[in-house]
């Protein structure tokens, strides 16, 4: 590894595998640093993410981590796409300064056994899916922020639930660093990227729009007027049942900060998903009841 001593402006992208190569770099950083955490095989998505740390920090660090702890024993962490070449050239497009790519011994040695877990904002939605994952999540969450100390980190809308126990990690263990959501990206027709999406044959790309359908079905119903969450659940069931391909796991109509299951929907509104199509599963949201207007709401005007 080349330590450049001309930090912030780097000449070049620095790859670093270690947590003492990521620090070495980190105390030569000026100004401010933003961290953008990933899995890796970038999409639109995550780039997104990158380009707004771009805008906002002197140094862009972007980590990219399959992190064997958020993925249950029956999950696909083995079969989770991986590419880093590819990664690192879209990477260099975007200007990001450092990536942090560390192996999982670096992240986990021998003998590890320490782990963060937030409470009651992890027991539902995809904490009664997948126990454990955020365990997973804050866990490796943590020891990035202290690995790379960012005054920024950008996580994506797309993961709803990751973000509020993300933030409550942040207020409750008083971590200095600010936490910034970005909108969800969609294809054309409205399916959220993700690095899943990958898995998905021509047909069950088709019957994958059925998340994007059933999240505008939801703004139309919260528009006419419709406040009673259990209609509205049961309108989105009936609809995904439709789908022969997609089997429903949850439709959650929440509270968007304590994540609570509401009877009436009187501020904004959590409207989540996860469905699988075949044996992918995917997960899609959207805030319905906001002041400004609904990304959904934009996509579907954009698409038509
Ligand atoms: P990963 O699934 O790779 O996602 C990395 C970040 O990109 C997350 O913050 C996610 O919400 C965001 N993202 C993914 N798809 C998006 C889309 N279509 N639009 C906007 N943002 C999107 O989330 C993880 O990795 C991991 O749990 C991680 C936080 C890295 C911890 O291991």
């Amino acid at each position: 590894m080349t330590l450049s001593d001309t930090i912030p402006s780097l000449p070049t992208m620095q790859v670093v595998a270690t947590t003492d190569g990521m620090r070495r770099l980190r105390s030569q950083a000026e100004g401010s640093v933003g961290l953008v955490p990933t899995m890796g095989y970038l999409h639109e998505g995550h780039l997104s993410l990158v380009r707004r740390a771009r805008a906002e920090n002197d140094i862009v660090v972007v980590s990219i981590f399959v992190n064997p702890t958020q993925f249950g024993p029956g999950e696909d962490f083995k079969t989770y796409p991986r590419d880093p070449q590819r990664d690192l050239a879209f990477l260099q497009q975007e200007n990001a300064d450092i990536v942090f790519m560390p192996s999982a011994v670096e992240m986990y040695p021998e003998g590890f056994d320490t782990h963060v877990e937030v409470g009651t904002v992890t027991d539902v939605l995809e904490g009664v899916h997948r126990p454990g994952h955020f365990r997973g999540v804050t866990t490796v969450v943590l020891k990035l922020f202290n690995a790379v100390q960012p005054h920024r980190a950008y996580f994506g809308q797309k993961d709803a639930q990751q973000l509020v126990v993300i933030r409550k990690m942040v207020r409750d263990l008083n971590l200095n660093v600010e936490i910034v959501r970005c909108p969800i990206v969609r294809e054309t027709g409205g399916l959220a990227m993700s690095s899943r999406n990958v898995h998905l044959s021509p047909d069950e790309r088709r019957a994958a729009l059925i998340l994007f359908r059933a999240l505008s079905l939801s703004e139309r119903v919260w528009r006419n007027g419709e406040r009673d969450a259990s209609k509205l659940r049961d309108r989105l069931q009936t609809l995904i049942a439709r789908e022969p391909l997609a089997k429903t796991d949850y439709v959650s109509v929440a509270n968007p900060e304590t994540l609570q299951e509401l009877e009436t929907m009187e501020g904004p509104t959590l409207v989540s998903l996860a469905v699988r199509i075949g044996d992918t599963r995917l997960i899609d949201n959207v805030v319905v009841g906001e002041q400004r207007p609904s990304p959904v709401a934009e996509t579907e005007v954009a698409a038509n």
